[in-house]
């Protein structure tokens, strides 16, 4: 449905300064693949956890003819084809009537792009809150859902606000967890990004996996309901380990991911898990202090990664490599 476009955009606060929305990353905490579609896509179950690191995303409105994009901190975040800017036609394609003004967005990077961490997907979604309050457009859930969906697999997730959730479908089916109240983690990052269609295209390639992830991924989103702290969900990492089925095909891309997986593992002495579908690795700890504790002494090794120690809160890393 088309909806009048307005003839200014309120994208700015009271003061004139730009609006502005955090967008988190995600972990997964498991992934099943459980069957291939006919529109291409796969069907899953995954468990996926907001995470605190987080970019940034600022509008106001435009100077120039067209919705622009300026992105920082990431030279391998492009402006063409950024979600942004798609999620952004997306919702002027609702609006009838006179061309709503353009909008300028502004993009602070730190969620590594292509890792397996959402970053563009979270993107995505904060762009289509920040549309609506530019824009003074109030859609109906559904139409926010299908745009959502339109944007990414994950989108659905981060429109959803939920701090975690027991994903299914395409990932767009988001049944909302509690997180746990505190958690830490490490976060893994070869520089060479994976692309995820280039992981699924793969797994179609490789033998069918095994059921057991499924159970893993239920028996986790039980757990989750029922209360387990970051304490309980660090020591299941033997179970979640086993529990991505896009591990082999990520390692037939990328097969020095095998060798960094036990690198990291020796260093920290802890099981790590595959995000997404990669290739970003994920050390979990009951508390942010103690992920930022170790992951300076990890980052020494590991020229060909990007170290991070995050929490549940805190969109800064709470370490970084310098
Ligand atoms: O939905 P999204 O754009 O993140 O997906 C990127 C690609 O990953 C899709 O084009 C598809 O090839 C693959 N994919 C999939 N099944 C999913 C999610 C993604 O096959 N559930």
């Amino acid at each position: 449905m088309s909806r009048p476009a307005p003839a200014r955009p309120i994208a700015a606060s009271g003061d004139g300064s730009p609006l502005r929305a955090l967008a988190p990353a995600k972990v997964n905490l498991g992934l099943a693949v459980v069957g291939r579609r006919q529109d291409g896509f796969h069907d899953l179950e995954s468990i996926l956890l907001r995470i605190g690191l987080a970019d940034e995303l600022e509008v106001r409105p435009g100077a120039g003819p067209a919705d622009a994009l300026v992105v920082q901190g990431d030279p391998d975040c492009l402006v063409e084809g950024n979600l942004v800017l798609r999620a952004a036609a997306i919702v002027r394609a609702r609006l009838a009537g006179p061309t709503a003004p353009p909008l300028a967005f502004r993009l602070r990077k730190r969620i590594p792009v292509a890792a397996g961490l959402g970053g563009g997907s979270s993107d995505a979604a904060a762009a289509l809150r920040l549309l609506e309050q530019a824009l003074g457009f109030a859609p109906e859930w559904h139409e926010r859902w299908a745009d959502a969906e339109a944007l990414g697999s994950d989108v659905p997730f981060f429109v959803s606000g939920a701090a975690a959730a027991h994903v299914a479908g395409r990932g767009e089916r988001a049944e909302p967890l509690p997180a746990p109240p505190s958690l830490g983690l490490v976060l893994v990052t070869p520089h060479r990004p994976l692309a995820t269609a280039e992981v699924f295209a793969r797994f179609d390639r490789l033998p069918p996996s095994s059921p057991e992830a499924r159970g893993v991924v239920r028996e986790l989103a039980d757990a989750l309901a029922g209360g387990l702290d970051g304490a309980g969900l660090a020591a299941l990492a033997p179970r979640l380990r086993q529990a991505n089925d896009l591990w082999p095909a990520a390692i037939a891309l990328r097969p020095e991911l095998a060798g960094l997986r036990e690198a990291v593992e020796a260093a920290l002495g802890r099981l790590c898990l595959l995000s997404g579908s990669g290739p970003t690795l994920v050390a979990l700890y009951p508390s942010g202090d103690e992920a930022a504790a170790v992951a300076p002494g990890l980052a020494a090794g590991l020229p060909h990664a990007r170290i991070i120690a995050t929490d549940l809160e805190t969109p800064e890393p709470l370490w970084r490599q310098p």
